[in-house]
């Protein structure tokens, strides 16, 4: 398990500066993120906020939380646990390339990869499990947009990812879905 970083939530710029900031950008330097950055940048995503409820920084419906992060990086595959401010190691080796279909993908340092967990929503029925599941994780790639904004990162969010063979490669189980993946490093010079 990796420990993250306590996140720094004094730091930041203001807020209507980062939303006229906010793009997709899709050149990336080599540069990995360091923990300081993905420490803040997963908790901004999804971190918790309220530690005596266990909520997040994006919201989701009837609070089912049902979207995992996963940040696939040179060295491995890895689950952000929110609780526990931690990346839990999933897979070794690089899937990077997998997380995506454009040639850029492979460069950006990290991949996230925005799975929904339908197990964790028995309640709905199939077209609510999908559109709740898309709902929410557009609030949490945009939180991720606007950190990046933020922090001068450069980030994308991506449809366009051959999903049956990323689950296959990531191993996942049949009530996963893969909803969307995220470049982010840093902007090439
Ligand atoms: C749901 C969704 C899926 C997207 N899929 C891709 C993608 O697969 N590849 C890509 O390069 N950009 C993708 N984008 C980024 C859009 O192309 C981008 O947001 C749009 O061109 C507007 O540019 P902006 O984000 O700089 O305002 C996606 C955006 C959204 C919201």
């Amino acid at each position: 398990m990796i420990q993250l970083l306590k996140p720094q939530i004094e730091g930041g710029r203001p807020l209507m500066q980062v939303l006229n900031d906010r793009k997709s950008t899709r050149d990336f330097s080599k540069e990995v993120l360091t923990i300081r950055v993905l420490s803040d940048m997963l908790w901004a995503a999804f971190g918790v906020n309220r530690p005596e409820t266990g909520q997040r920084t994006a919201p989701s419906a009837s609070n089912r939380q049902e979207i995992e992060i996963y940040v696939s990086t040179a060295e491995g595959l890895y689950l952000y646990d929110a609780e526990d401010h931690a990346l839990q190691p999933v897979l070794a080796g690089d899937l990077r390339s997998k997380t995506g279909v454009q040639p850029f993908v492979g460069s950006a340092p990290v991949n996230l990869v925005y799975v929904a967990d339908f197990s964790r929503m028995t309640d709905a029925t199939d077209e609510d499990k999908v559109f709740y599941s898309a709902a929410d994780t557009g609030f949490i790639s945009q939180n991720v947009y606007l950190y990046c904004a933020s922090e001068g990162l450069a980030t994308v969010v991506r449809g366009l990812v051959n999903r049956p063979a990323l689950a296959r490669a990531m191993k996942l189980r049949s009530e996963q879905k893969i909803m969307l993946a995220q470049s982010v490093g840093y902007p090439k010079k």
